[in-house]
């Protein structure tokens, strides 16, 4: 049995080698990666960053709390329609009742989205940028950046606690 096998493949071979170019089966056409899809994260927990990005572990939080109070535990509703091969795409997001158009950040590891700029009902709130992430398990991260009273660090609420 295997000897058969054996001399099937060199058959095989043989026939290939001999040929210019061997007839192979049709590839399928990719289907193309799409996220398109409807997603909601809570704002459940509150980081202060320092203006150089750095998160803050100790800081107290009283500021921005106070400064937030709606911003805390409100869910944002995030839109995505994005092609992960061309890259192109969109997150609309909803934040207090405004639309904020979010943009593909191309970063490694995840799919991420950022605000260019928000309207002026967000501003007028000192709410200065919204980002979006998306893991390739569809998991997701949202956070929504404002302005401290501090005057030297930012609010930062997200749906979840991390630290860098
Ligand atoms: C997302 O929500 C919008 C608005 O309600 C709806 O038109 C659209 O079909 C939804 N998309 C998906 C993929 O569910
Ligand atoms: C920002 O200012 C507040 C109030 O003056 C102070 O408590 C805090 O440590 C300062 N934070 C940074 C990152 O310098
Ligand atoms: C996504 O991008 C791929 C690669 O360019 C393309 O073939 C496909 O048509 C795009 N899909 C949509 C829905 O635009
Ligand atoms: C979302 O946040 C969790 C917890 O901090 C983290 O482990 C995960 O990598 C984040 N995912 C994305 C896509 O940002």
């Amino acid at each position: 049995m295997a000897k058969h096998i054996l001399s099937f493949a060199f058959h095989f071979l043989l026939c290939q080698t001999g040929r210019a170019s061997a007839p192979v089966a049709p590839t399928p056409a990719p289907v193309a990666p799409i996220i398109d899809g409807n997603y909601t994260d809570k704002l459940a927990h509150l980081m202060i960053q320092a203006l150089n990005g750095k998160l803050l572990p100790g800081a107290s939080k009283t500021v921005c709390k106070a400064a937030y109070p709606f911003l805390l535990d409100t869910i944002v509703a995030i839109r995505v329609n994005y092609n992960t091969t061309m890259g192109i795409g969109t997150a609309d997001s909803v934040v207090l009742g405004s639309d904020v158009v979010l943009h593909p950040m191309r970063v490694a590891n995840f799919y991420g989205f950022m605000s260019n700029g928000v309207g002026e009902h967000l501003k007028s709130l000192n709410i200065f940028r919204i980002i979006f992430s998306m893991n390739s398990d569809k998991s997701h991260n949202t956070t929504v950046m404002a302005l401290s009273p501090s005057g030297n660090e930012s609010c930062v609420f997200a749906n979840s606690q991390r630290w860098n």
